[in-house]
């Protein structure tokens, strides 16, 4: 690592209150270290099953500049290889998405199982060993339908203790079988870093977010905005009736789950699941509370709540009784980040009898589109020769914490271990 980025490093650490120097959000040297750092050491969550019903079924997972091969094998298990070639190393799939038997190279035809085996290769010398020139395997898990990868070289970070965790939150909507109903992208001229911190606080949900903050308790806004327990205590405290409430109709209903986040002093990971009560009235999250379509999973009736799971920074589940928001925050460069939206209903609802796509997507494709412009005009500012960080707000608190574990990622990975020394 560059020796102006770790003294920033260092001189960072020293300042919780605070958002980052500038350098952080432009710095291409800085990018380079969090993909391997930072970005490396996450389960990303890339899609659902039902993107690959079929063997043969692939599309393109692209972060960084990186694009992974995520495809259902023959034996109909789901396998994950980056999109170079053993070769000389051409890109091998180019649509983003299709059909195929096997993996052939455009450039010299090498030919790839749907395995990753390398299967043919022309005019290779007799000492050729095809079976040390597979495509490189990248990790890839299940949870509930959905799909997360992580680009770690060689042993990849604990999956299993988070999955069993958010587990009970996906399976309550019954996520594996669900159905697509909508997505959505939002790319964004920003660094991720913006983005991340933009969608982790609700401080600016009030003045950005007309439509957003009537679908919700004003006082959870404040309380719990960016996860349970997130928020200044007085806003708890006003909350606490709604909440108390509305935690016994869901625990007759057998629908209450109970809230929790990362340890505090667990500073490896940035996670959080937990449901709370949309408002006083409203049965889902939409612009007027009523349903925008049939009820999912385990929901017998409407009980007004709305589950969240923060995988991580970059990977999120939302859900009402009767519709699933999937979130994910994929950087692709340092001033540009995708953000794609999916939406998920009840296998067997039909569009225009259960469902209109624009009523179920509409307040967080309005939320979403609001985002993308705060979040641009951020990046143009903190890019500014006169930006200079600020201070967080009482609302800002996940900041500090996600700043934590950010300068902590990018300085542990970033020594040398011991075994390295050796
Ligand atoms: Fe793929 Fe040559 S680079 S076959
Ligand atoms: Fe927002």
């Amino acid at each position: 690592m560059r020796d102006d980025i770790r003294a920033w490093l260092d001189a960072e650490s020293g300042l919780p209150d605070q958002p980052l120097r500038g350098e952080f959000y432009v710095d291409a040297g800085i990018f380079a270290a969090e993909m391997r750092d930072v970005l490396g050491r996450q389960w990303l969550y890339a899609d659902h099953v039902s993107r690959i019903p079929r063997p043969g079924d692939y599309f393109l997972f692209e972060v960084g500049g990186e694009s992974i091969i995520v495809v259902r094998r023959k034996d109909g298990t789901i396998g994950a290889y980056f999109n170079v070639c053993r070769h000389r190393g051409s890109r091998i799939c180019l649509d983003r998405q299709g059909s195929l038997s096997s993996f052939v190279c455009p450039y010299h035809a090498w030919t790839y199982d749907l395995d990753g085996a390398l299967r043919g290769a022309a005019h290779m010398p007799d000492d050729f060993e095809r079976r040390d020139a597979g495509l490189m395997p990248c990790h890839v898990r299940e949870l509930e339908g959905l799909i997360f990868l992580c680009l770690a070289e060689g042993e990849a970070p604990d999956f299993d203790a988070l999955a069993e965790i958010a587990r009970p939150y996906l399976a309550l909507n019954g996520l594996a079988p669900a159905r697509l109903a909508a997505r959505r992208s939002y790319p964004t001229s920003a660094n991720w870093k913006l983005v991340v911190d933009n969608f982790q606080e609700c401080y600016h949900c009030a003045p950005a977010h007309k439509l957003y903050s009537s679908a919700h308790s004003k006082d959870k806004l404040l309380a719990f905005g960016a996860g349970p327990g997130s928020g200044p205590v007085d806003a708890a405290e006003r909350f606490s009736g709604e909440l108390a409430t509305w935690r016994e109709r869901a625990s007759a209903a057998g629908t209450w789950l109970d809230a929790r986040a990362e340890e505090e002093d667990d500073i490896r990971s940035i996670w959080s699941v937990g449901r709370l009560p949309i408002k006083a009235g409203a049965l889902t999250e939409s612009v007027d509370g009523a349903p925008v379509s049939r009820l999912m999973g385990r929901f017998a009736e409407f009980d007004g709540g709305h589950s969240a799971v923060a995988f991580n920074v970059f990977s999120y589940f939302l859900a009402s009784n009767d519709h699933v928001v999937m979130i994910r925050f994929t950087p692709r460069g340092v001033l540009e980040t995708d953000v794609e939206f999916q939406w998920f209903v009840h296998p067997e609802a039909e569009e225009d009898v259960d469902y209109e796509v624009e009523r179920l997507v509409r307040v967080w494709d309005v939320t979403t589109t609001e985002d993308k412009r705060i979040t641009e005009d951020n990046q143009a500012g903190v890019a500014s020769s006169r930006y200079r960080p600020g201070r967080f707000s009482a609302l800002e608190g996940r900041l500090s914490t996600i700043k934590r574990w950010y300068l902590h990622e990018m300085a542990t990975a970033s020594v040398p271990s011991h075994e390295e020394l050796g």
